[in-house]
């Protein structure tokens, strides 16, 4: 399964830029091939414009806010975030009209992200309960880009059996090859995951076996939400998006909500910790196929694999879904 090949994967919530990256200025984002101008209104909400403007092709995103506009760097266009031109500066007196515009893209702001959607989202912005919990706080971990396919990494997520090879430089250890209880419920566009893992090291601030009590939801088709629970500290809620950017490119977002206990928060220490983790990941997946096949019979298994191949059949069912219906629509 190659993402640019099937069209329902421009029918999700993708958290593209980092808010903070647009309070400086517009910015360029390729979302499945999509150039997109990303900026900020006067009400400071994202917009997300194809970056392309219809005078003579110049990209969008070099350019200014203007006027709760986007001017273009050329000769100055001004867009709205609807697309539409609402200023031609060389013939001030004129309107625009319909004509002069460009293709403008669902685009809100959740978590400190701008999230944009190419075409009608199939499910909303997923709501992380840890957001709205006030012992909680969000910390922005990574954003990069991974020559990788966004499934292999939600796999890796949920994946229970990589740690004690993977991660031995870290919280992975020999004696535990797989979850104990791991349990999946579906619900419609994702499923929740529990088990518990017997680590070396459970988290930044302790260093002696233990056991993490895994509590998890994945997000078709490329978010996930690793909530790890500790005997015998704060709990630590990953968030993992892979944002499509081509077949073989993701780029990385993640982000993390550090239950704070009491005893205060050691931003730099989680941090580092959660770097070695993902570096540890990163080796080993971007030396993976980026086609991942969704019909089982394509690769080998284990039982520990049931959460990558759950995904991989629901997955299958929305590609199946959005096609039958392009087709009725035809
Ligand atoms: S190319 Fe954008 S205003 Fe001319
Ligand atoms: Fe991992």
């Amino acid at each position: 399964m190659n993402v640019m090949e099937h069209a329902v994967f421009r029918r999700f919530w993708y958290p593209v830029m980092p808010m903070s990256e647009l309070k400086q200025r517009p910015q360029r984002f390729e979302l499945l091939g999509q150039a997109l101008a990303l900026f900020l209104d006067d009400d400071g909400v994202p917009a997300a414009l194809e970056d392309r403007c219809c005078h003579r092709t110049a990209r969008l995103s070099l350019g200014e806010v203007c006027d709760n506009a986007i001017a273009c760097p050329y000769h100055g266009w001004r867009y709205n975030r609807e697309g539409q031109c609402v200023l031609v500066p060389q013939m001030p007196d004129r309107d625009p009209g319909p004509k002069r515009r460009v293709k403008a893209f669902s685009c809100r702001e959740k978590y400190g992200y701008a999230w944009v959607a190419l075409e009608q989202p199939l499910f909303d912005i997923p709501d992380f309960p840890e957001a709205a919990d006030d012992s909680f706080v969000l910390i922005h971990e990574f954003y990069e880009e991974w020559r990788v396919s966004g499934l292999r990494v939600m796999e890796n997520e949920l994946d229970m059996a990589h740690p004690s090879y993977v991660h031995l430089g870290t919280f992975g250890s020999p004696e535990h090859l797989v979850a104990e209880d791991a349990k999946i419920e579906e619900f419609p566009g994702g499923f929740h995951y529990t088990g518990r893992l017997g680590v070396k090291q459970a988290h930044h601030a302790q260093d002696r076996n233990n056991e993490r009590f895994l509590d998890c939801s994945w997000y078709a088709p490329f978010i996930c939400r690793l909530r790890i629970n500790y005997a015998d500290g704060p709990a630590h809620v990953i968030i993992n998006c892979q944002v499509p950017l081509a077949n073989n490119r993701s780029q990385v977002v993640q982000f993390c909500f550090q239950e704070d206990d009491g005893n205060g928060i050691d931003e730099a220490a989680i941090l580092a910790f959660d770097r070695k983790v993902t570096l540890e990941d990163k080796h080993v997946l971007e030396s993976t196929d980026a086609d991942v096949p969704l019909d089982p019979r394509d690769e080998r298994h284990m039982v520990s694999d049931k959460p990558g191949l759950v995904m991989r059949r629901m997955i299958q069912a929305l590609i199946e879904d959005h096609e039958t219906q392009a087709v009725t629509v035809q």
